[in-house]
């Protein structure tokens, strides 16, 4: 029962967690909040702002979890993709502490770990069977992988341009709503009807998606509606949000179901920031119930950013001994094999 202590710190958020075995201890995320103001993530002030809160952060994850540091058996970090000089603050971190300690070094990719908090048992809650596929929607990716067993994962589909995430965080930016939109668009669309207002589906071939014409469309839908309403957006706020989400979120369950005939595989899984989304979450159920699938989506607190994610594909690494030297560097870009 390997102990596992894992860092996060691709992009805003600083999170550690640690792990025995595949069931998370504690998972303790520092959501940095000086971007906010700048309208998206600045990333020198992400840097600094993980440097002043990795120490407590680690802390507190392993005074939640009961444990010391010299209990831990491997390190984990996020390794890719992310902000460059976010992801060296939790990689030299990990680093330190695996060559003082003497323990193992787990390089780990974000976007696997996405996938993989599929896996994390919680309550009794029920993890799926491989091969699974996973429809991965976060703020910088959107792709349909195919996962054959923890370590063996085949991307099947990705963006072309913008990711599902950024889709609506710039709807809600167009609509003079803060950063990170994504979830008030979700809490306005609650009260709103999804067939108000008709967006355009892009006609993309294969399992790739395109986000950019669908903004250009809503940028345009807007301002148009302003010149007839200056109160436009005010008014039919619950509308807009439940349309523009009815469309993001079919978009990427109608290239999931084209994955899922073509691979013959109805396992299906969700994972990423947008997961958190309460129509994304609702419509895979109810598509999911038509089809015959098996769906998955992992707790909310594994949806978006989070080291507990990082710990799980920490946990199946370590099974493999797939360890890391300490010259390993992070990268911002990666792909997977
Ligand atoms: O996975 P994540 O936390 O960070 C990245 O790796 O990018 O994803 C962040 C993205 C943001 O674009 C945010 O607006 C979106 O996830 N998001 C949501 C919701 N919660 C987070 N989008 C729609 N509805 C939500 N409830
Ligand atoms: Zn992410």
């Amino acid at each position: 029962m390997p102990l596992i202590l894992a860092i996060e710190s691709s992009c805003d958020e600083t999170a550690a967690a640690v792990s025995s075995d595949n069931i998370i201890l504690s998972n303790v995320i520092y959501s940095q909040q000086i971007h906010a103001q700048y309208g998206g993530v600045v990333p020198e002030l992400a840097s600094r702002a993980h440097l002043q809160a990795i120490v407590p952060v680690v802390d507190a994850a392993l005074m939640q979890a009961g444990k010391e540091i010299n209990d831990i058996d491997a390190f984990a970090f996020t390794q890719s993709p992310g902000l460059i000089g976010a992801l060296m603050v939790g990689a030299g971190f990990a680093k330190s502490l695996a060559l003082a300690l003497d323990k193992p070094l787990i390089a780990v990719q974000h976007l696997h770990a996405h996938v993989l908090a599929n896996m994390i048992r919680k309550d009794d809650r029920p993890v799926p069977t491989f091969p699974f596929l996973c429809l991965t929607v976060s703020g910088g990716h959107t792709q349909i992988i195919q996962c054959n067993s923890p370590l063996d994962l085949k991307l099947l589909g990705q963006t072309l341009d913008d990711a599902a995430g950024e889709a609506y965080d710039k709807a809600a930016k167009i609509m003079g709503l803060p950063y990170p939109g994504g979830p008030l668009i979700d809490k306005y669309a609650k009260d709103g009807d999804p067939g108000a207002f008709v967006f355009p589906e892009p006609k993309i071939p294969g399992l790739d998606f395109s986000f950019s014409g669908l903004k250009t469309a809503f940028l345009y839908f807007i301002r148009d509606g302003k010149l007839k309403d200056e109160q436009f957006v005010e008014n039919n706020l619950s509308n807009i949000c439940a349309s523009i989400q009815h469309r993001i979120n079919t978009i990427l369950l109608n290239k999931l179901q084209v994955a899922a005939l073509q691979t013959g595989i109805n396992t299906v899984c969700i994972a990423g920031g947008v997961s958190a989304n309460s129509g994304l979450r609702h419509s895979l159920k109810m598509v999911g119930e038509g089809l015959g699938w098996n769906t998955f989506i992992p707790p909310f607190e594994y949806c978006t950013d989070n080291a507990a994610m990082i710990a799980i594909t920490g946990y199946y690494k370590y099974l493999e001994k797939d360890f890391s030297p300490l010259s390993v560097s992070v990268s911002a870009r990666s792909h997977f094999s």
